[in-house]
């Protein structure tokens, strides 16, 4: 397969080239930073709204991952980047006939994990059909690319993933992370403890692109366990008290339903960071 990875030299687009190219796919690399060390001889530099460059850079490509956005709500721009990124480029894949998409979206496409206000669950584990409850341009911009690829997907008759991705890290960026979230449980309340390694999100990558799917699906893929140190029944009845709990979560359980991830893409996370 010819596979199109956008954001190729962001964090998680490098894993994905990589990956796909061990794997023994043609990769074509995108990004509108320079790709020093792709290890694919097909790249391509440029912005995604620049929309003369949507037909080359599609030409030939059985596959899109898209994984360029702004990964940050802060910054002005997010909302424009990365819904107007993904519409043109997502509509344009559809038109030219590209036979898979895989949209990298975030678990923030609920709009729990950056809300201002303090946003709770309805219930937990959070399924992928709780309601959107955001008020942060982050989120919306990808619960918004989650409504273009499922447009994009019945307009042009393409089956679509949108891949619902907790926080992505391994080696020195995770324990970062876990260090960060151990002091203080607390700030990590709306992303609900939740990771996966790296390795195994290009993982769930490869099984969205490749197992059968009919239309578009939203799936979620986390880690089975938490990052916290504290059970997940105690962090929920502190932090999130009012929300519904569905299913019994023992011990470091992740709040986050993944069973999807298991019956749909028939994909389990390799990788922990507690010891056995
Ligand atoms: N980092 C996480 O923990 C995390 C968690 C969940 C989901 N995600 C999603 O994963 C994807 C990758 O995130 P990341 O952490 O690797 O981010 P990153 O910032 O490291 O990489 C994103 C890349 O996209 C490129 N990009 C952005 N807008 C572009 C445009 N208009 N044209 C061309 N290139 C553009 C950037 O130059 C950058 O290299 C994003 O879609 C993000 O929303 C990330």
């Amino acid at each position: 397969m010819k596979i199109l990875v956008t954001g190729a030299g962001g964090m998680l687009g490098q894993a994905l080239v990589a990956r796909l190219h061990a794997d023994g796919h043609g990769v074509r690399a995108h990004d509108r930073t320079p790709l020093r060390t792709s290890p694919t001889d097909d790249r391509v530099f440029g912005d995604l709204r620049d929309l003369t460059g949507l037909g080359p850079l599609l030409a030939g490509v059985d596959a899109v991952v898209h994984a360029a956005a702004t990964p940050d709500p802060l910054r002005e721009d997010v909302f424009d980047n990365n819904v107007g990124s993904t519409y043109h480029l997502l509509d344009a894949a559809g038109a030219l006939g590209v036979g898979r998409i895989v949209y990298v979206s975030s678990l923030s496409a609920v709009g729990l994990a950056w809300s201002g206000r303090g946003a709770t669950p309805l219930r937990l584990p959070l399924p992928e059909d709780h309601p959107y409850v955001g008020d942060d341009p982050y989120g919306l911009s990808k619960h918004v690319g989650e409504l273009v690829t499922a447009t994009v997907s019945r307009r042009h008759g393409i089956p679509a993933v949108s891949l619902r991705f907790p926080f992505i890290g391994t080696g020195e960026r995770l324990r970062h992370h876990l260090a960060h979230v151990q002091a203080d449980p607390g700030g990590d309340r709306g992303a609900l403890w939740s990771w996966i390694d790296t390795r195994d999100a290009a993982g769930a990558v490869v099984a969205a692109l490749t197992r059968p799917v009919d239309g578009h699906a939203v799936v979620t893929v986390a880690a089975p366990d938490t990052t916290a140190l504290r059970p997940t029944a105690e962090l929920i009845s502190r932090y999130h008290p009012k929300s519904v709990v569905t299913e019994p979560l023992e011990g470091f359980a992740v709040p986050v339903s993944t069973r999807l991830s298991r019956d749909l893409l028939d994909f389990t996370p390799a990788h922990t960071w507690r010891r056995a």
